[in-house]
């Protein structure tokens, strides 16, 4: 089977979250399902840096009235596609933001282009290779769905995963006549949204399947609390909505090989950490004590609950826990980290970085980490902490809910636990399960118990993987593959 992926960002080329290591993990993963999947992504400057040898694959003269290629190389076992379109892709800043951390002001066509190129490729105009189905992931590809539904070309099944459903790419109508769409598409049953052109809405309307990245996410966007505004068109698509729990890449993250850390370690060797831990200490200027030391790897974000870790840290230190914080984001949850670790010289530390070695490091050296998302679609830092001996002290929703089992008593009893989890999200809530985990810490041998079931845990994407290829098979027409 041939599936062309369309994303806006992939591991290890252009990343700011999650979505660009699921789009660059699930190519490897089906590959040995006997699924090919190629990837169209945008010819950013980091991307276009990163490609060795490329073969130009196809011209558009007129994509959105840009000249526009496809190049296709290979990087990284993955088969990358990469549309090269300087007026669109070549500038500086990041995917979706510019220098100064605003939107790129024509963000709207960046990415109808990006999805207008992925749904001529996925209709046969790529010599040689025509895809049995198209995936796209979240608003940036959501017009690909669309293009095709009101294209007269050949029906090609489609799969839209929403990674995060407040992203939406909702733009004015006053963009909908350069998009090359029919008349008819702006419309209750296409593109049109509450009188806007809604990307995320065109895709969620019209691909021929609808996935989410955990199964509680695919719940809770039913609801209107987490559903946004789009609850009710996921609703009345809810038979063709799936919930498959993401997985990680286990040999770009496995404790036993990894070269950013200076002690590797398997869960046989868990005091090896120990080395780890004091690198970490090290990094974020904190005492080398045995106090336990938690981490925070995030976007530092009101998704990501971050006013709760600034609220809570002076009785997290009272505690006496320590603290070392890997984000950025908000420049007042900065703000408010930041006079926390002023007031706990030694026992909190904050890093405003993107920086991708040392969130292995804190991954593998750090006792817990934190993650107190009101939302949280799949969440991967808590995989990544399962996987390293890393406890995660989550919140219970979204994929954190379906991930982590809380070391209740029933659980301990067991040996079942691998983290410790809360709701409802508040502080009094979150402050009790940072007592909970100072106190099973002090329990050494649960705690180990904890570690060691966590490194158990099946996290790679192995049964996810699977999931996607009987999905996409269920699309595509019987006896076919
Ligand atoms: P989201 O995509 O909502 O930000 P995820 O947990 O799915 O959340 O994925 C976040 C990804 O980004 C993880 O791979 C995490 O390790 C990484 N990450 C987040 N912030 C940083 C940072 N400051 N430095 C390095 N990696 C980070
Ligand atoms: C989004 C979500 C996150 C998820 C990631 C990858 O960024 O916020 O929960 O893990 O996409 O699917």
């Amino acid at each position: 089977m041939k599936v062309l992926s369309v994303a806006s960002e992939i591991y290890p080329l252009v990343k700011t979250g999650g979505l660009a290591d699921v789009a660059g993990a699930l190519p490897l993963a089906l590959a040995g399902l006997g699924i090919e999947m190629k990837t169209l992504i945008p010819g950013y400057p980091a991307v276009m840096q990163a490609l060795g040898d490329v073969t130009l694959s196809l011209h558009f003269d007129d994509l959105l009235g840009e000249p526009a290629r496809i190049l296709s190389a290979q990087v990284a076992g993955l088969d990358l596609l990469v549309l090269e379109c300087p007026a669109l892709f070549d500038r500086p800043g990041g995917p979706y933001l510019d220098v100064h951390g605003y939107d790129h002001d024509d963000n709207w066509r960046r990415f109808a282009a990006l999805s207008l190129a992925g749904a001529r490729i996925a209709s046969g105009e790529l010599p040689g290779w025509q895809p049995d189905l198209v995936h796209v992931h979240d608003w940036q590809t959501g017009l690909v769905p669309a293009y095709l539904r009101f294209f007269d070309g050949p029906k090609i099944p489609s799969v839209m995963t929403i990674h995060n459903i407040a992203f939406q790419g909702n733009f004015g109508p006053d963009v909908f006549p350069h998009l090359g769409l029919p008349q008819h598409a702006f419309d209750i049953e296409g593109v049109e949204y509450y009188g806007q052109v809604g990307y995320l809405k065109a895709g969620i309307q019209t691909a021929w399947a609808v996935t989410t990245v955990s199964p509680s996410y695919a719940e809770e966007i039913l609801t209107p609390e987490f559903g946004m505004g789009l609850e009710g068109l996921l609703n009345r698509r809810v038979g063709d909505l799936h919930g498959i729990v993401n997985g990680i890449d286990v040999n770009v993250w496995n404790p036993q090989t990894d070269r950013d850390i200076p002690q590797r370690f398997s869960g046989a060797e868990l005091k090896a950490r120990r080395q780890n831990k004091r690198a970490v200490e090290a990094e974020f200027g904190l005492v080398d004590d045995d106090a336990p030391l938690f981490c925070v790897i995030s976007r530092l974000t009101w998704q990501k609950g971050i006013d709760l870790i600034a609220q809570a840290a002076d009785d997290l230190v009272a505690m006496d826990a320590k603290l070392a914080v890997l984000g950025s984001g908000d420049a007042q949850l900065v703000y408010a980290l930041q006079a926390a670790a002023n007031r706990h010289p030694g026992r909190i530390g904050i890093k405003v970085a993107y920086n991708e070695p040392l969130s292995h490091l804190m991954q593998a050296g750090s006792d817990a980490i934190l993650i107190p998302s009101r939302f949280e679609p799949c969440g991967l830092t808590q995989l990544y902490g399962l996987r390293y001996g890393c406890v995660p002290v989550v919140s219970r929703t979204g994929g954190l809910n379906d991930t982590v089992v809380d070391a209740n008593p029933a659980a301990l009893a067991a040996k079942a636990a691998t983290g410790i989890s809360f709701g409802p999200v508040t502080l009094d809530h979150y402050k009790r399960a940072l007592r909970r985990a100072v106190r099973l810490y002090s329990d050494t041998k649960t705690w180990v118990q904890i570690q060691k079931q966590g490194m158990k845990s099946d996290v790679s994407w192995e049964k996810s993987a699977a999931l996607y290829a009987e999905l996409y098979s269920s699309l595509l027409p019987k006896g076919s593959h």
